[in-house]
């Protein structure tokens, strides 16, 4: 019967990922060693470059059908899509899944803070009380190594079945622009919408586990609304002991702003901030308290002490990062930021600002209300100035129903991998594709990642633990199995 030749071939293809490796962490190490830098310009060709690797290792897989798509439009060219599609085994009767994943990195800087080069990829041991045997990269776990462990996956369970997929109906996209926003993804997803809506369920691999050797389900991911507001005074800069004391300093009038965006509880004073948040179920907070997260030992990690814990008040440190809304201040600047001193009174004043959002707060409902209350506090705090607003980009959170049967295969698929049971978790991130499968598609994510919360992501010296690889491997393995046997 099958499910007796599914077994043996679930074994096979685990034993091909120990035998192999090896050959899979230089298949990784090759790809890292491309700078696929999406935000800068100067990376187009690498970037292309990295599309190209990905795409051709998906031929390497068996997809006969694969297509490194253009995106934008001429004149304004985005980073290409890697898409890519195996019809299944005649006899598949699972569900047709859509992998999604990144080959884009953040960029390096500050560069002099890594102890090699970010596109020098190299393996460290392990250490006494610190991290194992890692790998040290960009885009290490954010996200070439995760989307690696589904292309080992697929080359593992070929080899043990010989078939593509091991006969799951697939759809891959892997796409150049997530950390940069995704901005022409939706429009990619509107002209793709043939050969995507035919998708039952999304895989992405993308986010973390519990923690070291506990693997997780992330259920949801938060929206994020990003933009950049600018105050605009004097029409030049100014000789700050000419002006000093009779004009305000643009830089002034923007910290009185933006000191007004959270109120005493440390909430969040935009009004209508909080209207389509969903209130947290006593189901909810429960499970969460359950899992015993320990904030005193997270901040410590991160160089400060217990007493230090910051955010709304009313919710747990948990509760605050996966399913509370925030804003946040990325940047400001200003005036002279250059070295030795410069008496200045600089014409305008800058900051990048974003929102991470949780369902079902709109990116650009709250984008607007953002800018109202800027521009309205704005005059308040300094008449006379001039707002100027900008939306950079924004993308929906999405929630997941926890007892899908898809979540229960990836469920299962886990537990048979690693031998132990996931945690079911979310993340405090956002993955702008979740949310525009949802809304567009109506396609539901499962996400299933082995990142680990000291991994440096989108820092210097990003790493990647073999073992997480490994299990993340397997987990990908044991997952197409389980689809077969759906
Ligand atoms: N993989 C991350 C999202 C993530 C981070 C998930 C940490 C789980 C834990 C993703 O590549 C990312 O960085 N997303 C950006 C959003 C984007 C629009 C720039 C983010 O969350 O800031
Ligand atoms: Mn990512
Ligand atoms: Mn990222």
């Amino acid at each position: 019967m099958a499910i007796g030749g599914n077994e043996r071939a679930a074994k096979a293809a685990l034993e091909w990922l120990s035998e192999n490796e090896s050959a899979s962490v230089q298949r990784l190490i090759d790809w890292l060693a491309i700078p696929s830098i999406s935000t800068d310009p100067a990376y187009k060709v690498e970037v292309k470059r990295a599309a190209v690797w990905c795409a051709e290792q998906l031929r390497e897989a068996g997809f006969k059908e694969v297509e490194v798509c253009a995106t934008g439009e001429s004149g304004s060219e985005g980073h290409p899509i890697v898409l890519a599609h195996s019809p299944g085994a005649p006899d598949y009767k699972g569900p047709h899944v859509l992998f999604y994943g990144h080959y884009d990195v953040q960029p390096v800087d500050p560069i002099e803070l890594w102890e090699s080069p970010p596109f020098q990829p190299v393996i460290r041991e392990a250490e006494k009380d610190g991290p194992g045997r890692r790998i040290v990269a960009r885009g290490a776990v954010d996200d070439k190594g995760q989307v690696m462990m589904f292309l080992e996956a697929l080359r593992a369970v070929r080899a043990a079945t010989d078939k593509v997929g091991g006969g799951v109906k697939f759809t891959v996209m892997i796409e150049g622009e997530e950390e940069s926003g995704s901005v022409n993804l939706d429009r990619f997803v509107r002209e793709k919408r043939a050969a995507l809506k035919d998708c039952d369920v999304c895989l992405i691999s993308d986010t973390g586990m519990l923690a070291r050797g506990k693997p997780a389900i992330t259920y949801g991911v938060r929206g994020l609304a990003y933009t950049e507001v600018t105050l605009h005074g004097p029409n030049q800069d100014l000789h700050s002991g000419m002006w000093g004391g009779r004009v305000m300093n643009p830089n002034l009038a923007m910290a009185k702003v933006l000191s007004r965006l959270h109120d005493e509880q440390n909430r969040v004073t935009i009004p209508g901030f909080y209207d389509k948040v969903v209130a947290l179920s006593p189901d909810e907070r429960k499970a969460w308290d359950a899992l015993k997260f320990d904030q005193g030992e997270a901040l410590k990690k991160i160089g400060l002490p217990a007493s230090s814990d910051w955010g709304e008040k009313g919710f747990s440190p948990l509760e605050r990062e996966w399913a509370r809304p925030t804003a946040e201040i990325n940047g400001i600047w200003g005036g002279y930021t250059g070295p030795g001193a410069k008496t200045v009174i600089p014409s305008h004043s800058n900051a990048k600002v974003s929102f991470r959002l949780v369902a079902d707060q709109d990116p650009e409902e709250i984008t607007r209300k953002f800018f109202d209350w800027f521009t309205k506090t704005a005059a308040e705090v300094a008449p006379g100035f001039r707002a100027e607003c900008k939306d950079l980009h924004g993308g929906l959170g999405v929630t997941l129903p926890t007892d899908s049967v898809h979540l229960q295969a990836a469920r299962r698929a886990i537990a048979r991998a690693c031998g132990t049971e996931p945690a079911l978790i979310k993340t405090g991130g956002s993955i702008p594709v979740a949310g525009l499968l949802k809304r567009e598609l109506g396609i539901s994510t499962i996400f299933m990642g082995f990142g680990l919360d000291d991994d440096r992501v989108h820092s210097p010296n990003e790493k990647f633990e073999l073992e997480c690889f490994r299990m993340g491997c397997k987990s990908h393995a044991m997952f197409m199995d389980e689809l077969m046997r759906l």
